[in-house]
């Protein structure tokens, strides 16, 4: 497949398999353990189906919405991958000119390649930062500022990941940064040792440095820290969702790391409409997880989502052609997720309703 004849999201993958080094194209695309869940955030969506309504005039369609009070230009938004620049030389650079391009949000990893002060020196546009919570609170304090004062908008906290899921190819690969790359947003921790042992260095790192005691009093110590809103990324419960309200989150982001934390846990698809009925429309929720056509985005609205992130087609479609084509990932699927509203009736996110699709959990008519 040359790059040029990409007609969808998915098809990157298969370039970037090509050009990458096994053990970076293996990080990026791999799962926790059987990987189970991983076939699971896709294959529930083809278990949705449209009930599409029709004539109606669908000669205007606004995908235009607000998250965070942020106006954008479609309900799909960057999620925070790791370490970008394994991908293409230009790495989160790169991601942030085509969200930007694209009026959309980006959202920059903790463990990213490029820094927040080099993220927001691309240009003007609307990006969050993601959180882990190291065990020096020092260190997260003054990252979280810095995000702040580089007019990041709001806070992701990552709540999946007390400890790294057991990525089975990392493990085989022995997966290290390669020596050229730097975390730049933590740099200065004493990482030497951490590439010598034998585990892949992401669950090393993320077993030192990480904090596991992290836990529902410390949202209350990151809103000292800063003024952002807080979003919760990786909640799947209903239960969760109504102390993640009360905790004081700004938005939750119905997520399971890309399958790459526990394995055996839901589809994150199946797993949205319980969380948005949880929060009484108190505050918005988001989801990401094997959103790889505007099918998948449509779908996640009709169940009460107010936006969707995009991970590993980032990263997939930054190896095969940097920012032209995390660009082209982000057109097409505003081009289907467009098409999908016309062909189901809808001419603004508003009128996407739950009547417009059908589950396996709806009785039949
Ligand atoms: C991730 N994800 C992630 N999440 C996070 O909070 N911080 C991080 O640094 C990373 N890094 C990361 C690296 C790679 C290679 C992948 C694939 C994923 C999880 C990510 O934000 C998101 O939840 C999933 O990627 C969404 O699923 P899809 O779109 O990849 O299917």
């Amino acid at each position: 497949m040359k790059k040029d004849m990409i007609t969808n999201v998915t098809e990157y993958e298969a370039i970037a398999k090509e050009k990458l080094p096994k053990m970076v194209y293996d990080f990026y695309a791999s799962g926790a353990e059987d990987q189970w869940t991983l076939k699971e955030n896709r294959n529930a969506f083809s278990r949705i189906l449209f009930q599409p309504r029709i004539l109606i005039d669908v000669s205007k369609i606004d995908l235009t919405t607000t998250v965070m009070g942020f106006k954008i230009s479609m309900p799909i938004m960057i999620a925070p991958t790791a370490m970008q620049k394994m991908a293409h030389p230009e790495g989160e650079l790169a991601t942030a000119r085509a969200a930007s391009a694209a009026g959309t949000i980006m959202t920059l990893s903790s463990t990213a390649t490029s820094s927040v002060e080099e993220v927001a020196s691309t240009g003007p546009g609307i990006r969050f930062f993601q959180l882990y919570v190291l065990k020096d609170r020092n260190v997260v304090a003054q990252v979280v500022r810095r995000a702040e004062k580089a007019g990041f908008k709001a806070i992701t906290l990552t709540v999946d990941s007390p400890i790294l899921g057991r990525r089975e190819a990392d493990i085989k690969n022995r997966f290290t940064l390669p020596p050229n790359l730097v975390l730049k947003n933590f740099e200065g921790l004493d990482l030497g040792k951490l590439n010598k042992t034998s585990d892949s260095f992401a669950a090393s790192y993320a077993a030192e440095l990480y904090d596991r005691s992290l836990n529902w009093k410390d949202i209350k110590w990151i809103q000292t820290i800063t003024s952002l809103p807080i979003l919760l990324k990786g909640v799947l419960t209903p239960e969760d969702t109504m102390i993640a309200i009360q905790a004081g989150a700004a938005g939750i982001i119905v997520s399971n790391h890309g399958a790459r934390q526990l394995d055996y846990v839901p589809a994150t698809i199946m797993a949205l409409e319980e969380v948005v009925k949880a929060t009484q429309g108190r505050i918005p929720v988001f989801l990401d997880g094997g959103i790889r056509r505007g099918t998948d985005v449509f779908k996640a609205l009709a169940l009460g989502a107010a936006g969707v992130f995009i991970g590993r087609p980032v990263v997939f479609s930054l190896a095969a052609d940097g920012e032209a084509g995390v660009r082209k990932v982000l057109q097409m699927l505003r081009d289907e997720f467009e098409l999908t509203m016309a062909l189901s009736g809808c001419r603004s996110l508003k009128e996407i309703t739950r009547d417009h699709v059908l589950t396996e959990w709806d009785r039949p008519r």
